[in-house]
């Protein structure tokens, strides 16, 4: 397998890759997708063998233009009319109640769908070209860290898909916020790149969907996820990590302004910027993984805009343990 760059020729090669049945791995804002053709159940299970993942997880739908919705949602309320004024293309993902044409496979059997427009313009280039919404989850191996760069999804996956293009590093870094619109109820069902203040800003309160494994509203939100090989234990704070350990490796929010380990150190943002954070998290992640440690110390960050969701993810990845 090799990474193709996105010229002309090789969006050609995707496209007809996509509308032949095929897996293509391709950049968004948020993290690299392994997409498939949503309206072709064979090719989207290609999805699910690739990635080891279970088929109770149900998978986001990708569209390129607002009028794409009507073949995948059976009614769209003025709530999402307004999220998607507000917020795409960008990294919102919106649970609606589905229409009969998706695939059973896409939704994992649920009466709802999930869709997000993203902001990235070779991904919508696919989409269009493709002529088809792109079902896509993220392009790593279920339950581990996913990719912000193509080599992350090299990596993982390499011969298991039929192509990658590298479109540079993802400039948010983690995956899109998940909303559900139910009857006078907005649930968050993951937080992620749009802040959940800013939600409330447009459709006022949501709730937080509590994780865990036996939660029908969220399928695929598992206790644990995002993991390295190597354990992650999350401390309580800077003053509580021990650096003289000579076997740990360390996953700092910010420069905390005295001298620490520096080849086994990863400072997410120095000056304490949680969007930098956010686009730092998982590409510091993957080079902690390959580093010869026993353990991965990471700080807390705060829990405010897009610190939710840097924080969800490093409470699932230290949940998570060694697994390959
Ligand atoms: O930023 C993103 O959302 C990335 C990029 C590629 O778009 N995609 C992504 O997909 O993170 P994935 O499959 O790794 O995570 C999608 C989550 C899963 O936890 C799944 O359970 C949930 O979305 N989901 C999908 N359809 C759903 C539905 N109908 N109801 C509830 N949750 C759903
Ligand atoms: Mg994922």
């Amino acid at each position: 397998m090799v990474i193709s760059h996105p010229s002309r020729s090789v969006m050609r090669k995707a496209t007809a890759i996509i509308k032949s049945g095929g897996i293509v791995a391709f950049p968004t804002e948020t993290v690299y997708g392994l997409g498939a053709d949503a309206f072709n159940p064979l090719a989207v299970a290609r999805i699910f063998e690739a990635k080891n993942r279970p088929l109770f997880d149900p998978l986001i739908v990708h569209i390129a233009d607002l009028s794409q919705m009507e073949a995948l949602a059976s009614r769209v309320d003025k709530r999402a009319g307004r999220l998607a004024g507000r917020f795409w293309p960008g990294p919102l993902t919106m649970v609606m109640p589905r229409s009969e044409r998706v695939p059973d496979i896409v939704t994992a059997g649920l009466n709802t769908v999930a869709v997000r427009m993203p902001d990235h313009l070779i991904a919508l280039e696919l989409i269009r070209s493709s002529g088809t919404p792109i079902a896509a989850p993220s392009a790593n191996r279920f339950g581990y860290i996913s990719p912000t760069k193509a080599a992350h999804v090299l990596d993982q996956l390499g011969e298991r898909v039929d192509m990658i293009i590298d479109g540079g590093d993802c400039s948010v870094g983690v995956e899109s916020t998940i909303i559900k619109l139910d009857e006078g109820r907005n649930v968050i069902l993951r937080p992620g790149g749009v802040p959940v203040e800013e939600i409330e800003a447009v459709i006022g309160p949501v709730t937080m969907a509590a994780p865990s494994a036996g939660n029908p509203e969220a399928p695929g939100q598992l206790p644990s996820h995002y993991s390295p090989s190597i354990p992650v234990r999350l401390a309580d704070g800077i003053a509580s990590i021990d650096f003289s350990r000579g076997d740990a490796g360390y996953l700092l929010y910010r420069d905390p302004g005295f001298a620490v380990p520096a080849v086994r150190t990863e400072i997410l943002s120095p000056g304490g910027d949680l969007q930098e954070a956010a686009a730092n998290l998982f590409s510091a992640l993957h080079r902690l993984d390959r580093m010869p440690i026993a353990v991965i110390i990471a700080e807390p960050v705060p829990e405010q805009g897009l610190g939710i969701a840097i924080m969800d993810r490093l409470r699932k990845a230290s949940r998570g343990g060694s697994r390959e």
